[in-house]
């Protein structure tokens, strides 16, 4: 199957966040002309005027795509005559902890209604192994399409990761499975002229179960090394020297690091697509679950070396002012879904301390209905404070004079300088 040209193929991107944007800008960059479309008319009007809402994506990026090449819009109707579309819509978890599928579901059902006949439809959004087949193969049908016959239908797994500039999107392995051979043909033909490497697996299934493996695996390390990180504590050791120690082994030790608890749209939540289809199959999945109850206690362990480290003062939480800095769920991001950041302010409030925060990339920041905006990190912010809790290592943050001025520090990413200093501690 030759590849589709760009100089000739238009494209259709279903979900203009996280994942959908730079996808776009990648397509664009690669010549198709793309029509993004999103559900959320205040997104579409900011690209449209140029502007950015992602830190990874620049305005000027923005403005030199849109318009030429590439074309943002809330009108589905602008799918109807594209070759290629890839859903990029959000799949969270129900409170109940089950899949939230519905994005997909709706997204599916306006676009089935649209594309046009041989149009290759592929799923870059997280989820459970089959949903894939089970989810847009009904929608596509009952529409009238046959899939791998007039209509095609793959999954291929997004990897990007937000904050980061080392991997561009391009470049990062992309692996594609279709619902049947042809499918796959037709995906591999439609991202060929975009990615450097594709990486074809057996089915769509298959590609499902390798994105959640890849985000497990992490979960489940990261779950492995907090455990490890609250016995060093116990022990006096520093879990930070010792995992850099352990990184000097050249094969068959791979570093991960301790932090105050898992965030983001991926690592917290894809894990628990896969022990949701465990359970539908029957079977269990120990690993995960003991992973994230592990990782969901970090935040409570935080406090609690906070309230360690005050009442070595003398100081109760409900006297004591605490700065926060980073509430975004990792670093060089806004993104605040999920950040353990909500549980250690939800804690800190419970026990009546006085709360302030600094993140450079998140403006205001609401927990129980309290809503906190970022306070500058000037000298007497740092002072004023009888302890700073670093939970984030945002790039632009000068932990130093964090260092120099607080009278107490904890530090749960090992971003303050801390040698030597008595009063900088570490998770
Ligand atoms: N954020 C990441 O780092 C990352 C990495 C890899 C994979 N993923 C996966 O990619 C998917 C998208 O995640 P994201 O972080 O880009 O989400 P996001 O919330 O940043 O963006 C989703 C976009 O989809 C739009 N949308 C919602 N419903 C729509 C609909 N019916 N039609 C059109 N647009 C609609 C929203 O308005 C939003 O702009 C998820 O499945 C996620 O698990 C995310």
């Amino acid at each position: 199957m030759s590849r589709y040209e760009p100089s000739n193929t238009t494209v259709g991107i279903v979900g203009l966040g996280y994942v959908g944007l730079p996808l776009a800008l990648a397509m664009t960059d690669a010549g198709y002309d793309v029509i993004g479309v999103d559900v959320d008319e205040e997104r579409v009007a900011q690209l449209e005027a140029g502007t950015s809402y992602l830190t990874d994506v620049s305005d000027e990026e923005i403005s030199s795509f849109v318009g030429s090449g590439f074309e943002p819009t809330v009108d589905y109707d602008r799918l109807s005559s594209v070759d290629a579309v890839s859903i990029c819509v959000p799949t969270p978890l129900r409170k109940t902890g089950q899949p939230n599928l519905s994005y997909v579901v709706s997204a599916v059902e306006e676009l089935a209604t649209v594309v046009p006949p041989n149009c290759v439809v592929i799923l870059e959004s997280t989820v459970y192994p089959g949903a894939t087949e089970e989810v847009l193969v009904p929608a596509l049908e009952a529409e009238g399409f046959e899939v791998g016959s007039d209509i095609f239908v793959a999954f291929s797994p997004e990897r990007l990761n937000p904050g980061q500039d080392v991997y561009k999107i391009a470049d990062i392995p992309k692996v594609i499975g279709g619902v049947t051979p042809r499918c796959s043909e037709k995906a591999r033909a439609v991202y060929e002229s975009v990615f450097s490497e594709l990486v074809p697996v057996e089915s769509s299934t298959e590609a499902e179960l390798v994105k959640l493996l890849e985000n497990t695996f992490r979960a489940v390390n990261i779950g492995l090394i907090n455990e490890v990180a609250t016995i060093a504590d116990e022990l006096d050791v520093d879990i930070w020297d010792t995992i850099d120690a352990a990184s000097t082994k050249p094969y068959g030790f791979m570093p991960f690091y301790p932090g105050p608890g898992l965030g983001g749209h991926c690592i917290p939540v894809d894990p628990m697509y896969l022990s949701w289809q465990a359970n539908q199959k029957g079977t269990q999945t120990r690993f995960i679950e003991l992973a994230d109850h592990i990782n969901r206690s970090m935040p409570g362990h935080v406090v609690s070396k906070v309230g360690d480290l005050l009442n070595d003062n003398e100081l109760p939480f409900s006297l004591a002012d605490v700065l926060i800095i980073g509430v975004a769920y990792k670093g060089d991001v806004s993104d605040v879904r999920e950040s353990p950041a909500f549980d250690v302010v939800g804690e800190l409030q419970e026990k009546h301390a006085t709360i302030r925060y600094h993140d450079p990339h998140v403006p205001t920041f609401e927990v129980e209905g309290v809503e906190y905006d970022s306070t500058p990190l000037t000298e007497d912010a740092v002072r004023q404070a009888d302890c700073v809790v670093v939970l984030t290592d945002h790039e632009v943050v000068d932990y130093d004079f964090v260092a120099e001025n607080a009278s107490l520090v904890f530090d749960t990413r090992n971003a303050t300088p801390h040698r030597g200093r008595e009063w900088v501690h570490r998770l």
